[in-house]
């Protein structure tokens, strides 16, 4: 993540301009301040933590843009208007940045728009270093090649590589693939492919795999498609086979060590120690009924927004299967930053609530109507106007 770290900090006032980003306004709490950034079109705060003689100057990690360029960018415009005394900084040069925003990165409103898409998909989980993805997309040039991942860097590496393999066929966003997968069409997957998911054994509540996701992996799968799961992990392994087996009609084959036409860096690593590699594929046999694309969440209008900055304490609302956690408010005495977590136990929703001028949003993007987001969304609702 680029940053900076200076001894001390005299802040620009706000709002000012410099290069290609705009340096709006600025909120704070106790343990940091937030600075609302506009740089070629991307929003985000940069955060600034610590006290004199190590002051941090960052990109807030909710809102960090999936293309590091706009941060670096961010962050440089502002280390020259500010008064600085800076030790150490990892900001590459500009000469060395990327110049371009990449269109192979999709942001979460690409889906609910491109809900119906006209080709057949395959969809990575967790890319990684994208070895695979890149020789499906290369291998299935009439296909669309749809890779998650939530590692941020990696997508840029990909995306990279897709733009110097000419590959067009490639859409990469960084997003929760649990919950992506309700933004998707019944029926309209050919594969999915998940390749030696992080077995989390001691937070199962974090895998990729549960219950709920093989239910929505089979909805999104036309008959005959394939959920394809690659792991070197036994306990990961029996964990998927009992969910995959909980399906009162289920088809699934298992193979121990076999090989694929290409193998990730991962499977380098677990071959080099002569670890078994396990795949389980699971067909999905029926059609299911058509789902339609989701709404935006919004909000409607705010009784009192002095009473939210007085009175605000972090709270927890728990209900039955999902949850909403009021984490920290920055403000500026005028708006109100709430950082947010919500949404069901097992796929979390990280997200600010902006509130100035009696407009309420979320941000850096829109809630979409997911299911525990629903509920979520009317406690949030009842909460702000109590
Ligand atoms: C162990 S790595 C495997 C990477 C790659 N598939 C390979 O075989 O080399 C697991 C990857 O899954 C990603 N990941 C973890 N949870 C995820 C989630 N909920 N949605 C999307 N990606 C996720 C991680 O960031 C990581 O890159």
């Amino acid at each position: 993540m680029p940053n900076f770290i200076t001894k001390t900090i005299v802040k620009p006032a706000l709002p000012f301009k410099s290069g290609r980003c705009d340096f709006l306004w600025e909120v704070s709490s106790d343990s940091s301040d937030y600075i609302f950034t506009r740089c070629d079109g991307e929003e985000f705060f940069i955060q600034i933590k610590g006290k004199e003689p190590k002051i941090i100057v960052k990109g807030e990690k909710i809102s960090r843009p999936s293309q590091v360029i706009f941060l670096q960018n961010a962050l440089e415009e502002y280390a020259k208007k500010a008064v600085c005394d800076i030790i150490a900084s990892n900001i590459i040069p500009a000469s060395n940045r990327l110049k371009e925003r990449n269109p192979i990165i999709k942001e979460i409103d690409f889906f609910a728009q491109n809900f119906a898409f006209d080709k057949e998909l395959f969809l990575e989980i967790g890319f990684g270093s994208g070895r695979h993805l890149l020789h499906q997309a290369k291998n299935n040039p009439d296909k669309l090649i749809i890779g998650i991942e939530i590692h941020k860097p990696s997508i840029e590496q990909v995306a990279k590589q897709c733009n110097i393999s000419g590959l067009k066929n490639v859409a990469l966003i960084d997003y929760d693939s649990r919950i992506l997968m309700e933004f998707l069409r019944s029926n309209s997957i050919s594969k999915i492919f998940i390749h030696f998911p992080v077995p989390w054994d001691k937070k199962p509540h974090r895998r990729v795999i549960n219950p709920y996701f093989v239910n929505e992996a089979l909805r999104v799968l036309k008959p005959d498609g394939t959920l394809e799961l690659r792991t070197d992990s036994h306990m990961y392994y029996a964990y998927a086979l009992d969910i995959f087996m909980q399906n009162p009609r289920a088809d699934v084959r298992i193979f121990k060590n076999f090989d694929l036409e290409i193998s990730s860096k991962y499977e380098d690593r677990w071959k080099r120690l002569e670890k078994n590699i396990y795949d389980i594929t699971l067909t999905n046999t029926q059609s299911h009924p058509e789902n339609s694309p989701l709404s935006k969440l919004s909000f409607d209008y705010l009784n009192n927004i002095d009473k939210i900055i007085r009175d605000f304490t972090p709270k927890l609302f728990r209900g039955e299967d999902f949850f909403v956690h009021f984490e920290e408010m920055h403000t500026d005495h005028k708006r109100a930053v709430i950082k947010a977590a919500f949404g069901a136990y097992e796929r979390v929703e990280h997200l600010f609530i902006i509130i100035q001028e009696d407009k309420i949003s979320y941000f850096p993007n829109d809630a979409y109507a997911v299911k525990a987001n629903k509920k979520a969304h009317e406690i949030i609702k009842k909460w702000l106007n109590e």
